[in-house]
């Protein structure tokens, strides 16, 4: 009986979301919508004017190269010089807001703030100044990964001195820009910054010390992130009158089964992928989640560490973090399956971040897979994300910082339009049930760097040719999709673009 009640319940949940994706569906009114981009992604001129070397500049680099197509980010997509071009395609597109980083060593070649480059600023004065010439609000993300090498030397984001550099360069930023710049975001994706970078080998500096240095990363990252909306919210506010947050990139790991052990594995998954860095923000209490505070300090106190290798934070720091975002910035691509099994137990190095989090990670070959490995579309993932992140953290306000799919290039790019679409769809069902989702952001505006993959999966919106030393811009299918569902601010699965960008 009650399984007959649940088949006829999914029955009509499922029906009744058919047909919410063949409808034509509205946004709410004063809903937003932009692009985004990062600094070493696109900009190029690498070691132009003054500019100081990244971590990024280093490992592109390195011999051997440890990119796949061993390109670098030296010229990119050129918006160094390119920049107006840029500010055409945000037009044509009809964004209300561009998301764009600032390269620190633009601005302070040796990462310290004793030394300004006015060449930088100049350059970002002008990007801001063209955008807002044409009704494109600027959104800067202070750090998106491209680290000074002089500060790496000095041991990055596991030196806690980092705090005072970033609170610093940040200032510079606000002094600077402020008066133009009212949508910041501190710290582009923490995870990616401290798992990836410092904990293996698949971002710069590639530190590759797992199971420590990035949860050294994972606390220094939360105080600068905390120290610098502190800084803004006591000294600019008042005066600049902006918003500032953070971006999480946060993926919804979903149990394999209904098992009790299964749904604790993912539960451990996304709290170790993102709780780690969302819960002592927005919490009610603040602090590190609690399951990863005991499966780290269960697991460090096993293998004979004095302390947890996850250094505490004091009660101090606690309230410090807690609080510290006018909103929550949600990066989000992907969904991935999560189990557990004790059987397999010592298939992680010990230490390491997956050991302790002992949630084993799965994809499900049945979902659409984008050129990206790591990138599938499940849009019910992205749904079951919103309400999570409504019900855990008391909804708050969320821009959604970035979305987008891959491919190997080309302007037909009708899986990217479904992607949008669908992807879109379950945002639409978020906000009907109650998500207080105020933006939505597109990853990205251009084709660009893609890290250690290169220019081997794009993203873009516009098709740029890398090999043209203009590096042209075209708009994809998707960028003319897009484009519409912004001008009429609504979602019309029908909608089909008149212009013929197959030729
Ligand atoms: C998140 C990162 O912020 C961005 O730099 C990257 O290109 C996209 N994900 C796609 O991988």
């Amino acid at each position: 009986m009650t399984r007959l009640v649940i088949f006829c319940t999914l029955l009509l949940v499922g029906q009744s979301l058919a047909i919410k994706k063949s409808r034509v569906r509205k946004f709410p009114d004063n809903f937003i919508f932009g692009a985004s981009t990062a600094a070493y992604q696109i900009e190029g001129g690498w070691n132009d004017d003054g500019k100081g070397l990244s971590i990024w500049d280093v490992a592109t680099h390195m011999e051997p190269s440890p990119i796949i197509d061993a390109s670098t980010g030296d010229v990119a997509a050129d918006s160094y010089h390119l920049y107006k071009r840029d500010v055409e395609m945000m037009k044509e597109l009809g964004l209300h807001f561009y998301r764009f980083s600032v390269s620190w060593t633009r601005i302070l070649p040796n990462g310290f703030s004793n030394q300004i480059n006015q060449a930088g600023l100049d350059y970002y004065n002008r990007l801001i100044d063209e955008m807002l010439k044409n009704n494109i609000m600027p959104f800067l993300t202070i750090y998106h990964w491209d680290l000074p090498h002089k500060l790496q030397q000095l041991g990055g984001w596991a030196n806690p001195n980092i705090v005072d550099w970033f609170t610093n360069y940040a200032k510079v930023l606000f002094d600077n820009f402020g008066d133009r710049v009212k949508m910041w975001i501190t710290i582009n994706e923490p995870k990616q910054i401290c798992y990836e970078g410092y904990g293996s080998t698949s971002k710069a500096p590639m530190l590759n010390y797992t199971g420590v240095a990035e949860y050294l990363c994972s606390k220094n990252v939360l105080l600068a992130h905390a120290n610098v909306y502190k800084l803004y919210d006591e000294k600019y506010r008042e005066t600049q009158n902006g918003s500032i947050g953070i971006s999480i990139s946060c993926t919804w790991m979903h149990p394999v089964s209904d098992s009790y052990d299964d749904h604790q594995a993912a539960l451990d998954a996304r709290q170790f992928d993102w709780g780690q860095y969302a819960h002592p923000i927005f919490s009610k209490d603040g602090d590190y989640p609690k399951e990863l505070k005991l499966n780290i300090g269960l697991k460090s106190a096993e293998q004979g560490y004095r302390k947890s290798r996850l250094p505490l934070l004091s009660t101090k720091e606690v309230a410090l973090i807690h609080g510290s975002s006018d909103f929550f910035g949600v990066n989000t691509y992907t969904t991935k399956l999560a189990y557990r099994d004790p059987s397999v137990d010592g298939m992680y190095p010990i230490p390491s971040y997956m050991d302790d989090m002992s949630a084993i990670l799965i994809k499900d070959d049945s979902w659409p897979q984008a050129q990206s490995t790591w990138l599938q579309e499940v849009p019910w993932g992205f749904y079951n994300l919103l309400i999570d992140i409504k019900r855990r953290y008391n909804n708050p306000k969320v821009y959604i910082t970035e979305n987008g799919w891959s491919t190997s290039g080309g302007l037909v790019d009708e899986d990217r339009v479904r992607y949008y679409r669908n992807y879109l769809n379950a945002l639409l069902d978020a906000v009907e049930n109650g998500c207080n989702i105020k933006g939505y952001t597109a990853w990205s505006l251009m084709d660009n760097f893609e890290w250690m993959r290169g220019y081997t999966e794009r993203f873009g919106l516009y098709e740029v040719d890398f090999s043209s030393p203009q590096r042209t811009r075209t708009p994809r299918m998707s960028a003319l999709v897009y484009k519409e569902i912004i001008r009429t601010n609504t979602l019309d699965p029908t909608y089909e673009p008149e212009n013929d960008i197959a030729l």
